[in-house]
This record gives C-alpha cells, sequence and structure tokens, in this order.
C-alpha cells in the first residue's frame, strides 16, 4: 500500500483579476456560490474524501480566507444566546473538522511556485493538491476518486476531462495511452507527456486537466529544477513532466460535473445548478427560472 494521502494544498494567492471590483478587498476565493465560498466546496471535498489538513497557500489581502475557517466567538456566542442551533452548526462545522495552515506566497509566480511554497508543511509525504477555482460536483467526491486511483497504481495522478479542442490552450493538457482499469478502458491513462496551455493546433489530445492532483513528494525536486514555462511562471504542468522522467503518472477521467468558478460564466452555471439542487431552495428557484422571459 502508498503511504496514505493526510495533507491537501490550496493555492490561494492569484489576484483575481477575471472578477474586478469585486475582487478588490474580497478574495476570489470567498466569493459565495449560493451561499458557501467557493474555497469552501473545495475544502469540504478534500473531508469527504478523508483528507483533514489544510494548507493554504495565500497571499496579500486574503486575511478572509483565514477568518472564514477560523472559530467566529462574537458570532457563535450571538447564535448561542439566540438559540440558532442551525445556523451556529452551519458556521462551526467546518473549523471544527479541519486543521488548517497558511503559508504565503509572496509574488505571483505561478501554480508551481505557490506548491512548492508549501514543501516544509508537506514534507516528505504524499498529498493533493486542489484548485478552488475548478468546483466538481460529484456523487463520489472525485479527489476521492483520484485516491483510489493512486492506492491502486501507488503512482501520481491527475484529474482530467474531455474539453472542446478549441478550448484546450486554457488548460494543461496531456498525451496519453488508456489502461485498463475495473474492466474499463476510458478513465484511466498512463501519461506519455504534459504540455501547458497549448495552442490547439499543436495539442496531443482534448484531454484538460482539471484542478485537482495527488502527487508524491519528489514533485519538489521538479519543481526547484524547472524554469519558467507559460505566462513566464513556474508551471506544475512543466514540473509533473519532468518528474515523469523517473516515474509513472497517471490520469484519471473523473465522474462528475465540473464549474470554472474562477470565470463569470462559469460562476453564474455553479450558482443556478447547485442552487437547483438544494433542498430549500430548489423548488421556488426553478419555478422563478421557468417563469423568466428566455
Ligand atoms: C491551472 C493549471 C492548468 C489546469 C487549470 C485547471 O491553470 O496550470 O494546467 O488545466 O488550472 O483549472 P489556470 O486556470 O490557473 O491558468
Amino acid at each position: 500500500m502508498p503511504a496514505k494521502v493526510r495533507k491537501a494544498v490550496f493555492p490561494a494567492a492569484g489576484l483575481g483579476t477575471r472578477f474586478l471590483p469585486a475582487t478588490k478587498s474580497l478574495p476570489k476565493e470567498m466569493l459565495p456560490v449560493v451561499d458557501k465560498p467557493i474555497i469552501q466546496y473545495g475544502v469540504e471535498e478534500a473531508l469527504h474524501s478523508g483528507i483533514q489538513n489544510i494548507i493554504i497557500v495565500t497571499g496579500r489581502g486574503k486575511s478572509a480566507i483565514e477568518d472564514h475557517f477560523d472559530v467566529s466567538f462574537e458570532l457563535e456566542d450571538l447564535l448561542e444566546k439566540r438559540a440558532k442551533k442551525d445556523l451556529l452548526a452551519i458556521v462551526r462545522n467546518i473549523s471544527d473538522m479541519i486543521n488548517v495552515a497558511y503559508i504565503r506566497q509572496k509574488e505571483a509566480l505561478g501554480l508551481g511556485h505557490a506548491v512548492l511554497r508549501a514543501m516544509e508543511l508537506v514534507g516528505q509525504e504524499p498529498f493533493a493538491v486542489v484548485l478552488a477555482d475548478d468546483v466538481i460536483d460529484a456523487e463520489t467526491p472525485c479527489l476521492r476518486q483520484l485516491l483510489d486511483v493512486y492506492s491502486f497504481f501507488s503512482a501520481p495522478v491527475l484529474a482530467v476531462m474531455e474539453v472542446p479542442r478549441e478550448n484546450i490552450s486554457a488548460y494543461g493538457c496531456i498525451d496519453a495511452e488508456p489502461v485498463t482499469h475495473n474492466n474499463t478502458n476510458d478513465r484511466v491513462f498512463r501519461i506519455r507527456d504534459l504540455v501547458e496551455k497549448p495552442k490547439a493546433s499543436e495539442a496531443p489530445s482534448n484531454l484538460a486537466i482539471i484542478g485537482r492532483y495527488v502527487i508524491t513528494p519528489d514533485i519538489f525536486d521538479s519543481l526547484q529544477s524547472i524554469n519558467p514555462g507559460s505566462g513566464g511562471e513556474i508551471q506544475l504542468t512543466d514540473a509533473l513532466k519532468h518528474l515523469l522522467r523517473s516515474r509513472p503518472i497517471y490520469a484519471y477521467r473523473f465522474d462528475g460535473t465540473r464549474y470554472d468558478a474562477g470565470d463569470k460564466l462559469g460562476f453564474l452555471k455553479a450558482t443556478v445548478e447547485l442552487a437547483l439542487q438544494r433542498p430549500d431552495l430548489g423548488g421556488p428557484f426553478r419555478e422563478y427560472l421557468k417563469g423568466l422571459k428566455l
């Protein structure tokens, strides 16, 4: 059995320019989808996948994230006095169940650079990386699906999904061969090569990397060896390509729906779809939508 994955790294130092002016003073990770901050969806996914230790890589102006996962004494005291048990449970729930550590990324030098900042806190053990912008709605949490593949192959695993060819240049892309696993051959792939944000005409496939990774600690050596890549940034995709020289890496076409909540349209789609699923809102919201003259 490979070592257990106990920690998840959440890069959250980005400037969130796609959501200005909202993100001038509010971290984009704190924008609410229905009533939960984007980052909480990822944290709950990690928790439901069996990972309680959360490492958040933050930057300037991100203190609202720390407050969110901390105890809010005044609020809890007020809710207790007013006997608002349901609200109290909602507020307490998440901070009670996780251990959170924070590390600062002083300069936004790329996703790979953010992950490298977590090296000391991760130590010499396998870990997950969760990009909170990718909100994934799935019956079995996406990270849990990856962890099962990781346990089987004892190797790093990345989440992938098929995207239209013309969109591949917004993603990391893999060149890979299908592997038979659990009697199917269209979910697991052994990676041959990876490229960050290729031109559509040069992309080796339409399999895009989505923001869930299970990685072994030797990635830190790779992150320290590579040069800046796409956008002049230290890319996690480039470090994985470097790591591929010394060990096999797999990709998993996960089961679930992914929303790019870092993009305005994706954010709106996530809001509508997740609101429709809510027992308290779904009914009246559906009625409202039906009445719209579209
Ligand atoms: C990052 C990764 C990219 C991946 C994407 C998924 O890019 O670098 O490989 O496909 O997340 O959301 P970003 O969207 O931060 O530019």
